[in-house]
């Protein structure tokens, strides 16, 4: 099928559109290098950020250990929460006001990565807390300059923190997810180790695995960038451009690496489904990075934001919570089952890629092909049934969809417009899968 074909242009319409890659080392034993990373940047006295579980594994003791022998003066901060919150980024901040750092490192999972950028941030141009977090809750102020130097390490594979400018975190007081968004807190290097996953519960693989999944069925299925309203100027082409000719190689290419791998790895913690487990993630952080997610994202800071008694296996159980992964995939298969009408050939390649079979299937199956596929896999993966499993009902589908409709950056990316009661509708059919 022509990939090609879906760039149509339309009057309004962008013609162009940007690359933006992170700088990234990747292969196993590759965190044994940072201390010769860490002086080409200039750092003398870094900040190592991490959390309470991975501080005491090997990665954090590779790290620290390479730092010192090249001579690089360190303090840990480990107090990162889990899916953080702006109280974890406040307390990130002080701990980097006070240490006088000229670099960062993180070594962890998406929570840990963006709490470092954060601290990076704040520390390095101090504001209300307010001002960077992205609008209508925040102010979108936009970062005044350069931050200092940060090498993100992740131990997970599924959120490409370290390929973002993105910071995501809880605001507490409104019970949402929300973020910060700049290419100015994308990690100076992410230094991408397979062996670093060797400790992951299988439950977290699972769910990383499926993120990777959703960012790159999201990406290559978000509307074209030919149809995103061209910016008034180039500097306002914003980083989530649509579904693009650059995303939709590296999206691909992670969708198979996820249909290939995901399963064995999760159901045999082998060590050679890793590498391409990890590779996936970092080929769809690169491709959604530019792209942009739509609903499956943008349905889940709802389902993680208004999170009742959901406490997973696998994850600290100090709160209740939805993690990332799984907030995004309990909407996937309803989402892709409604947005196939409008790109019917992407979501045939989408499941095609992902391992179902669809030879001699008619077009208008798409949508149901990939989504069952991707039922029978979270079947196969201990992964919830859907809202239900995460402990909402249909007394829950207003608050959901309250709290979804202003996602007006990742609604408008899919390729067709959604009115709250389809929205509603997309969070119903998400209830149960089985
Ligand atoms: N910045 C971005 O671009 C971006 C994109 C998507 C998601 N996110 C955010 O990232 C966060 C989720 O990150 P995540 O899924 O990477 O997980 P995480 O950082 O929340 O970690 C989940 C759990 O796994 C543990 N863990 C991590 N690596 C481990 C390892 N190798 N061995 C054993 N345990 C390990 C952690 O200690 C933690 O208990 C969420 O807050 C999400 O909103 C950010
Ligand atoms: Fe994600």
């Amino acid at each position: 099928m022509d990939l090609s074909s879906y760039f149509t242009s339309k009057r309004g319409g962008d013609s162009s559109f940007s690359v933006e890659a992170p700088k990234i080392k990747f292969g196993p034993g590759s965190l044994t290098e940072i201390g010769s990373d860490a002086k080409i940047l200039g750092m003398r006295r870094v900040a190592v950020f991490t959390d309470r579980r991975i501080g005491k594994l090997a990665p954090v003791h590779t790290v620290t250990q390479a730092l010192q022998k090249a001579g690089i003066d360190l303090a840990t901060f480990d107090e990162t929460e889990i899916e953080p919150t702006d109280r974890s980024f406040k307390a990130a901040t002080v701990f980097a006001k006070e240490g006088k750092f000229d670099g960062f490192v993180s070594v962890g999972g998406g929570s840990v990565m963006d709490t470092a950028k954060a601290a990076n941030l704040y520390s390095t141009f101090p504001d209300d807390f307010l001002a960077y977090v992205n609008a209508p809750i925040g102010k979108a102020k936009s970062v005044p300059g350069t931050l200092k130097p940060h090498i993100a390490c992740p131990t997970t594979f599924g959120t490409a923190s370290e390929c973002t400018g993105i910071a995501v975190f809880d605001l507490l007081e409104r019970m949402s997810k929300t973020g910060i968004v700049s290419p100015r807190l994308r990690p100076s290097l992410g230094i991408l180790d397979p062996t670093t996953l060797a400790t992951l519960p299988k439950e977290i693989l699972a769910a990383n695995g499926f993120d990777v999944f959703s960012h790159s069925v999201e990406s290559i299925t978000a509307r074209p960038f030919t149809h995103r309203p061209a910016p008034p100027s180039p500097s306002e082409r914003p980083l989530s451009q649509g579904a693009n000719p650059y995303s939709d190689i590296n999206c691909l290419a992670a969708i198979r690496l996820i249909g290939d791998n995901l399963l064995d790895a999760v159901n045999t913690r082998k060590e050679r489904y890793f590498r391409p487990l990890m590779f996936a993630g970092m080929l769809a952080g690169i491709g959604f990075g530019n792209a942009g997610c739509h609903l499956p994202h943008g349905m889940s800071y709802a389902v993680s934001g208004l999170v009742k008694d959901y406490q997973p296996t696998g994850w600290p159980t100090d709160h209740p919570l939805v993690p990332h992964g799984i907030s995004v995939i309990v909407n996937s298969p309803a989402v892709f089952r409604y947005t196939a009408d409008a790109c019917p050939e992407r979501h045939m390649i989408a499941a095609t890629a992902i391992g179902a079979n669809t030879e001699g299937a008619p077009l208008k199956a798409a949508g149901t092909l990939l989504a069952d596929r991707v039922i029978d896999m979270m079947r196969q993966t201990g992964m919830p049934n859907g809202l239900a499993g995460v402990g909402y009902s249909e007394e829950d589908l207003d608050g959901l969809t309250e709290k979804a409709f202003p996602q007006k950056r990742l609604l408008d990316n899919a390729p067709l417009t959604i009115s709250r009661n389809q929205l509603k509708a997309l969070f119903q059919g998400a209830m149960t899968y089985w």
